[in-house]
């Protein structure tokens, strides 16, 4: 069990309408932790990232974050939201800002940085992204794995306790996914408290601690890579390995 729960969530449940889509959901992730979360499509992967970062609100359950629970709305929820980064399969970046704009302007509204503060750190950020030279460009005229190397220092730019992704890679040709798995691997090292939903068996296997099985809005299984990929239990997780490992 993790030593240091950064983010903790207690029977959670969430519906839309009549469907069940969170089941009793409970999930500890320690600090500096990455859990790669698969399943099924319409499993509840996303719902799980979106009610972390309350962009769903749920039926019931709780969930904490570094101890705290999560607050219903308003300046604490803003707060909440920029201390757990999101990265999505659409980058989502602003296409009439450029890159150094992107990573910078939630510092400055949200962190109250100065926009020079803001723009050293993005550079910063920048760098590590392997995108230093691309700061004056716009999403445009990058390629999509440059756009979500973007997103993740804008991610980094609020200092996240935690950051979220949701198939990151899915949206992007074959030959831009490692440089962006790299920069997660890379995160992963450094200590970043990571939830990553994906499609990519080679990371789960090289950077995730623990994977979670998904199905029908249940965990059911949370077992460590090795376990899970040389000896799953459930039905459900053979069937599933068993189709996304024959190509
Ligand atoms: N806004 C919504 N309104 C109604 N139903 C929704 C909504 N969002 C998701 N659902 C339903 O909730 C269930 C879980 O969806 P979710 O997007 O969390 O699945 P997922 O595991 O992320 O799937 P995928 O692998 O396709 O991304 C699905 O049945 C989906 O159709
Ligand atoms: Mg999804």
């Amino acid at each position: 069990m993790a030593v240091d729960p950064l983010i903790e969530l207690r029977d959670v449940n969430k519906y839309f309408g009549e469907l069940h889509v969170l089941h009793d959901v409970s999930l500890t992730v320690g600090r500096g932790e990455v859990v790669v979360v698969i399943g099924p499509s319409g499993s509840g992967k996303s719902t799980l990232c979106r009610a972390i970062n309350r962009l769903e609100p749920i039926a019931s359950g709780t969930i904490t974050l570094d101890g705290r629970p999560l607050p219903e709305e308003g300046r604490s929820l803003a707060e909440l939201r920029s201390e757990v980064g999101m990265v999505f399969q659409s980058f989502n970046l602003f296409a009439h800002k450029t890159v150094l704009q992107n990573v910078s302007l939630g510092q400055v509204k949200v962190r109250r940085r100065t926009k020079e503060e803001a723009g050293r750190r993005s550079r910063e950020l920048l760098d590590r992204v392997g995108l230093a030279d691309q700061a004056d460009k716009y999403p445009a005229q990058l390629s999509g794995g440059q756009q979500q190397r973007v997103a993740i220092a804008r991610a980094l730019a609020m200092d996240p306790k935690a950051l979220l992704f949701d198939e990151p890679t899915s949206a992007l040709d074959p030959e831009m996914i490692n440089e962006v798995l790299e920069v997660m691997r890379q995160l992963a090292r450094d200590g970043m408290t990571m939830v990553v939903v994906t499609h990519e068996m080679g990371f789960a296997r090289s950077a995730a601690n623990r994977v979670l099985f998904m199905a029908d809005g249940r965990i059911v299984e949370d077992r460590t890579p090795e376990e899970f990929f040389t000896d799953p239990r459930s039905d459900r997780a053979k069937d599933f390995l068993s189709k996304i490992l024959k190509h």
